[in-house]
C-alpha cells in the first residue's frame, strides 16, 4: 500500500492543516505498518504554474496514480485552495489519464483511490451560515475529485481565526476525528 501525503499550507509548524494531515497519515500507518509513505510538500518544493511544456513531464501524475491513498492538507486562502495545491491539481486532472469525455458525458478514470483531505478555515462556512456562499475550498475539491471518479473524505477544523480558544477546540476535534477515519 502506498500513501501519498501532500501539504500546501505556508504556515509551517503553526499550520492546522499540516497537523491534521500528519495525524491522518499517522493513523493510517498504525493500521498499515508496511505502507510506503511518499511526501510531497508543495510549499518547500512548489510546482510552477502550468505551461504547455509541463505536460511532457508526467512525474506528478505518475506519483498520484501509484498511490492507493492520498492525504491532502488544504488550508483556505481567499475562500479557496492555495495556488500551490491548484498547480498540483493541474498536473493530475489529465484527459485520457484520470478522466475522459464520452458520448454520455465525462467519466472519471481514477476510481478506487481513497482521498482524505484535512481542511483548515479561519471562518465558518456551514450550509445556511452567512458566509456559506463563499465556500470554494471543500466544494471545489469535492467537484474535482468527483470528476475523476473519487469521493473525497474531509476532516475540517473551522473558525480558526475567531479566537485562540475556538482554534484549539476546532483543531482538537479534527484530530479526534482522524482516529475514526483510519478505523
Ligand atoms: C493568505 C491567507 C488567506 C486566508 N483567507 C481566508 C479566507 O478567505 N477565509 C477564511 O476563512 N480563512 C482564511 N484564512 C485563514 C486560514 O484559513 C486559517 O489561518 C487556517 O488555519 C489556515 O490553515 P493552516 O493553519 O493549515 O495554514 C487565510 C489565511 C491566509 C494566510
Amino acid at each position: 500500500m502506498t500513501i501519498l501525503h501532500i501539504d500546501s499550507s505556508i504556515n509551517g509548524e503553526q499550520s492546522a492543516s499540516r497537523a491534521i494531515s500528519r495525524s491522518i497519515v499517522d493513523q493510517l500507518r498504525a493500521i498499515n505498518p508496511t505502507a510506503d509513505v511518499v511526501v510531497r510538500d508543495l510549499v518547500s518544493e512548489p510546482l510552477p504554474h502550468l505551461t504547455l511544456d509541463a505536460f511532457a513531464d508526467s512525474s506528478v501524475l505518475d506519483e498520484f496514480l501509484a498511490a492507493d491513498t492520498i492525504v491532502i492538507g488544504a488550508p483556505m486562502y481567499n475562500f479557496t485552495l492555495p495556488t500551490q495545491l491548484k498547480a498540483w491539481l493541474d498536473r493530475i486532472l489529465i484527459a485520457g489519464q484520470t478522466f475522459r469525455y464520452t458520448a454520455e458525458g465525462p467519466e472519471g478514470l481514477a476510481k478506487g483511490k481513497r482521498v482524505i483531505i484535512a481542511l483548515a478555515r479561519g471562518g465558518i462556512y456551514d450550509s445556511g451560515s452567512p458566509a456559506a456562499a463563499l465556500e470554494h475550498l471543500e466544494t471545489y475539491l469535492t467537484d474535482v475529485f468527483n470528476f475523476i471518479g473519487i469521493e473525497p473524505e474531509f476532516v475540517a477544523a473551522d473558525g480558526l481565526a475567531i479566537s485562540p480558544e475556538q482554534r484549539a477546540a476546532s483543531v482538537a476535534q479534527a484530530l479526534g476525528e482522524t482516529v475514526r477515519l483510519a478505523a
